[in-house]
């Protein structure tokens, strides 16, 4: 009974803790308060502070009591490659959405130094200057931009700008196959809008980015979870086990190059297999590709919509992580679907403003903006060999 009873609450001073209701270095009630607060013996109260104690939320001050303490770094452990040798389970409603976001928004209420639920870098690392000064020279030369009415699709040259730079990436593009979204995450939206109906089975990486659960929930689709390595991406065995066994599926959608939260990168071969079950299948492919442009390596890294023959890729991609997160931007380029694609945003949010494309367009087809990332991938380097020397240090590890 007294068992339970201080458990309880040790469960409740924990949870204030993570909600940042009690701060780190705050001192904990009294023993004397806890007893009159909760009405329980001292032995019990001694019991909650020692039980938050060994469990690293408290320490014991000599002569001054309990203090709240700044939980220890958890340690990563390392990911074990997923087995796809049986179906997933069968889709569900993902249910996510409301926890999510009050995790979210606590996160922002407690003003932490370092926010995890948000990937992006410092805003020093972003060409702020180049951007506002590419801005203020597009308003000064075209001051109708702000009475005027944009295009539906978005700027022409920054869509041109953004069709040149898939070349590289192995995409063919017209201007006219690119349109501006919100983000990727709009991209995403209307991605999955054009294809599903609520009720229907969408197959995603597991585990996945918290937000593309929450576009599902608020789109009332299922999700299915696919195995996915944290070294080759998401397990297309396992993806076509899932084909079989569960039939409908209308969507997969897939980071290729550093998924969010693993880091996979998914080899050519892959790719190509993946394009090739989608198609014969039926099912829409929805290719993310927010972090590609942050991958540090010296191999071309080609996107899913390079094998894609038939339309049957959307490739849906940001400028907000690599480029500037104030602006927005993202695109998508939906192949069979693209004329329904422009029909709902234009139900859903209309025209993007064009002052930040145009600003955005002009840097990005100068020279400067592969020095940008260029920089952008160096810094990110050594943020990681800092983490990991820290690692090693806290860690005692010598390894590597
Ligand atoms: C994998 C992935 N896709 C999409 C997004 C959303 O992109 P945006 O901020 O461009 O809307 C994120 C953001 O963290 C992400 O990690």
């Amino acid at each position: 009974m007294t068992l339970s009873l201080y458990r309880r609450l040790a469960t409740h001073y924990r949870g204030a803790i993570e909600a940042g209701t009690l701060q780190p270095g705050e001192r904990m009630p009294s023993l004397r308060n806890l007893m009159r607060l909760h009405d329980v013996s001292l032995s019990t109260a001694l019991q909650v502070c020692r039980t938050l104690e060994s469990d690293g939320w408290a320490e014991a001050r000599p002569r001054s009591g309990y203090f709240v303490r700044r939980p220890q770094r958890l340690q990563m452990a390392p990911m074990d490659e997923p087995q796809a040798g049986f179906a997933p389970d069968p889709a569900r409603y993902v249910g996510v959405h409301a926890r999510v976001s009050d995790f979210v928004a606590r996160r922002r209420a407690a003003d932490v130094k370092l926010n995890l639920s948000i990937a992006r870098a410092a805003p020093q690392f972003y060409p702020a200057e180049a951007l506002r000064a590419a801005m203020t020279r597009a308003l000064r030369m075209r001051p109708e931009l702000l009475s005027g009415v944009p295009p539906l699709q978005g700027d022409p040259h920054f869509r041109a700008t953004l069709a040149k730079r898939a070349i590289a990436a192995g995409i063919t593009l017209a201007s006219e196959d690119v349109l501006v979204t919100n983000g990727c995450i709009e991209a995403l939206n209307l991605a999955l809008r054009a294809v599903a109906h609520p009720g229907d089975a969408i197959a995603v990486e597991s585990p996945t980015f918290y937000g593309l659960l929450q576009v599902l929930e608020s789109l009332g689709l299922r999700a299915l979870e696919i195995p996915t390595s944290p070294q080759t991406g998401l397990s297309i065995e396992a993806l076509e086990l899932a084909v079989q066994t569960y039939g409908d599926i209308k969507a997969v959608v897939v980071v290729p190059h550093l998924q969010n939260p693993l880091g996979s990168v998914m080899p050519d071969a892959h790719k190509a297999r993946l394009v090739q079950l989608c198609e014969t299948q039926g099912i829409a492919l929805i290719e993310d590709d927010t972090y590609s442009e942050l991958l540090d390596t010296d191999r071309t890294l080609r996107a899913i919509k390079s094998w894609d023959r038939t339309g049957n890729v959307m490739h849906c991609a940001s400028m907000h992580k690599i480029l500037a997160p104030g602006m927005r931007l993202g695109w998508i380029a939906a192949g069979r679907w693209q004329a329904r694609i422009e029909m709902l945003k234009y139900t859903q949010t209309r025209n993007n403003e064009v002052l930040s494309q145009i600003g955005a367009g002009e840097f990005m087809a100068t020279g400067a903006y592969d020095r940008h990332l260029k920089r952008l991938r160096a810094q990110l380097r050594l943020a990681l060999r800092r983490r990991d020397r820290r690692r090693h240090s806290t860690t005692g590890c010598d390894c590597g």
